[in-house]
C-alpha cells in the first residue's frame, strides 16, 4: 500500500518551479516551530508535478519520506502498522506514520506524502487528524501505544489532491481544516511548460513547443465542450517528448496513437476529436521534420544513417583527433591498450564540441542512450545536443561498451 523511499534515489529529476512555489513552501517549512507536525495540501489537475514537488521538498532537507497512495481500500492498519502472523508468534510491523515519527525524532525532520488524499475514507483520516493536531498517534491495534513527535523535530505531511476536469472530490471538512495551507498547482504557463518538457525529457525545445501547443489546444477543447474527458497533463507532455526523442522517428505515428490518442480518448468519438485537433495542427508532419533533422538524431526514419553522413562524422572526428595528436602527442590521446584518455575528450568538448557530440550520437545505434536513461534517470540530450554527463557516464561506467563502440567507429 505504501512505498518507503530512501533518500539516495538514483533519479535526479527534480521539480521545476512554475513561479516560486517551491521556494515558498521551503521557506514555510523552515519557519515552522519545532515539535509540530504540519499539513500542506497541494491541489490541482493530475500530472502537474504535485507529487514530484513534495518529494523534491523532502530531498531538499535530505529527509526520509514515506509515500502513501490514497484509495478507498486503504486501511487504518496500513498506515499505523499491523500484526503479522508468523509460525508460532505474532510480530507488529510499524506503518509509515509511526516510522515517519521515529525518523523525524531521530533526524529532526521527516515527510509523509499522501497521494490522492481525498480518496482516503473518513475513518482512516482520523489517525492523521490526531497527528496533525496533537503531534502524536495512538496505535489502536497495539493497546493504544503512543508515538509522539519530540520537541526538537518537525513532521511534514503533504497531501496531494487531483482536481479533474469533471467531478471534484472533496475532503472531510474537519480534516481539511487541519492543513495549514492549501496551495493550488495548475498547468504551467506555455513557456514554462516548454521549459519543463525540454529539461525533464531532454528533447529539442522545438519538439517540446509543438507538443505543448497541441496539449494546450486539447485541454481547451476538453474544457469547452466536454468532448474529451481525460487530461493532457504535463506528465503526458514530458513522457511523450521523451519517447519520441529516444525512439527512432519511424515509430512517431505509433507513439502519437498509443501515447496520446488512445490514452486520452476513451470512446471512438473522443479519439476522432483528438486526432482531428492534431491533424489540424499538422502535429505529425511538424514533429517528423524536427525529429529527422540532424541535430536530434543521426538516424533517419528507418533507424539508419546514410553512408555519406556517417563518413562525414567519422572524417570530422578523425581530423579533430589528428589535430590534437599533432599538438600534444599520441601518448596524451590513447593508452597502450588502445583506450582513449579523458584529456582528449575534454579538449574536444572545449574546442570541437559539435564534432564530439555528432560522434557520440552514433552511440544511439548501440542503444547506450536508453541504458543511460534507465540507470541514471537523466536524458542524454539537452536541447537536442549530447550532454557532457552522458559522455562522462559512457567513459566511466560503460568503458567496455565504449571500447567496442570505438572499435566499430575508429577515430584514429
Ligand atoms: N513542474 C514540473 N517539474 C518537473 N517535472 C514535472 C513538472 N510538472 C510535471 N512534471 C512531469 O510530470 C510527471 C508527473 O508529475 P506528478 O508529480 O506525478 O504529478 P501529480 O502528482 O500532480 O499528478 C513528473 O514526473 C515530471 O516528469
Ligand atoms: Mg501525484
Amino acid at each position: 500500500m505504501y512505498i518507503i523511499s530512501d533518500t539516495i534515489s538514483k533519479k535526479k529529476i527534480e521539480y521545476i518551479q512554475q513561479k516560486d512555489e517551491f521556494d515558498y513552501l521551503k521557506s514555510l517549512i523552515d519557519s515552522l516551530e519545532k515539535g509540530n507536525s504540519a499539513g500542506i495540501l497541494l491541489q490541482g489537475p493530475p500530472g502537474t508535478g504535485k507529487t514530484l514537488l513534495a518529494i523534491s521538498l523532502a530531498k531538499a532537507y535530505k529527509a526520509s519520506y514515506y509515500i502513501i497512495d490514497g484509495s478507498p481500500d486503504l486501511d487504518r492498519r496500513d498506515i499505523e502498522g499491523n500484526w503479522e502472523l508468523l509460525k508460532d508468534e505474532t510480530k507488529f510491523n510499524y506503518g509509515p506514520l509511526t516510522l515517519a515519527i521515529k525518523d523525524a525524532n531521530d533526524e529532526g525532520i521527516a515527510f509523509i506524502i499522501i497521494n490522492e488524499i481525498n480518496a482516503i475514507r473518513e475513518n482512516e483520516q482520523i489517525s492523521l487528524n490526531s497527528l496533525l493536531s496533537e503531534n502524536h498517534i495512538n496505535l489502536i491495534s497495539k493497546g493504544f501505544e503512543k508515538h509522539e513527535l519530540n520537541s526538537e523535530s518537525k513532521l511534514i505531511i503533504i497531501g496531494t489532491m487531483n482536481l479533474g476536469v469533471i467531478g471534484i472530490n472533496k475532503l472531510q471538512e474537519s480534516f481539511e481544516d487541519r492543513f495549514i495551507i492549501t496551495p493550488e498547482i495548475s498547468y504551467p504557463l506555455k513557456n514554462k511548460e516548454i521549459d519543463i518538457a525540454t529539461r525533464v525529457s531532454g528533447c529539442k525545445e522545438k519538439v517540446a513547443e509543438i507538443v505543448v501547443d497541441a496539449a494546450r489546444q486539447i485541454r481547451k477543447q476538453a474544457i469547452q465542450d466536454y468532448s474529451i474527458t481525460k487530461i493532457f497533463s504535463t506528465r503526458l507532455v514530458v513522457n511523450f517528448c521523451m519517447l519520441i526523442s529516444l525512439m527512432p522517428p519511424k515509430y512517431l505515428k505509433h507513439n502519437i496513437e498509443n501515447v496520446i490518442i488512445n490514452k486520452l480518448g476513451t470512446t471512438t468519438e473522443e479519439k476522432k476529436s483528438i486526432a482531428m485537433i492534431l491533424d489540424g495542427k499538422m502535429f505529425e508532419t511538424k514533429l517528423k521534420q524536427e525529429l529527422i533533422s540532424k541535430t536530434t538524431s543521426i538516424m533517419n526514419v528507418e533507424g539508419m544513417i546514410d553512408k555519406d553522413s556517417l563518413d562525414q562524422i567519422l572524417t570530422n572526428t578523425k581530423v579533430c583527433v589528428a589535430d590534437y595528436i599533432s599538438k600534444y602527442g599520441r601518448s596524451n590521446a590513447v593508452r597502450y591498450n588502445g583506450s582513449i584518455l579523458w584529456k582528449l575528450i575534454t579538449w574536444m568538448w572545449l574546442n570541437k564540441r559539435e564534432t564530439l557530440q555528432d560522434y557520440f550520437k552514433l552511440t544511439e545505434f548501440l542503444d547506450l542512450h536508453t541504458k543511460y536513461k534507465q540507470e541514471q534517470g537523466k536524458n542524454y540530450l539537452f536541447n537536442g545536443n549530447i550532454t557532457l554527463s552522458y559522455i562522462k557516464w559512457l567513459y566511466r561506467q560503460k568503458s567496455e561498451d565504449l571500447k567496442r563502440f570505438i572499435d566499430e567507429y575508429p577515430i584514429l
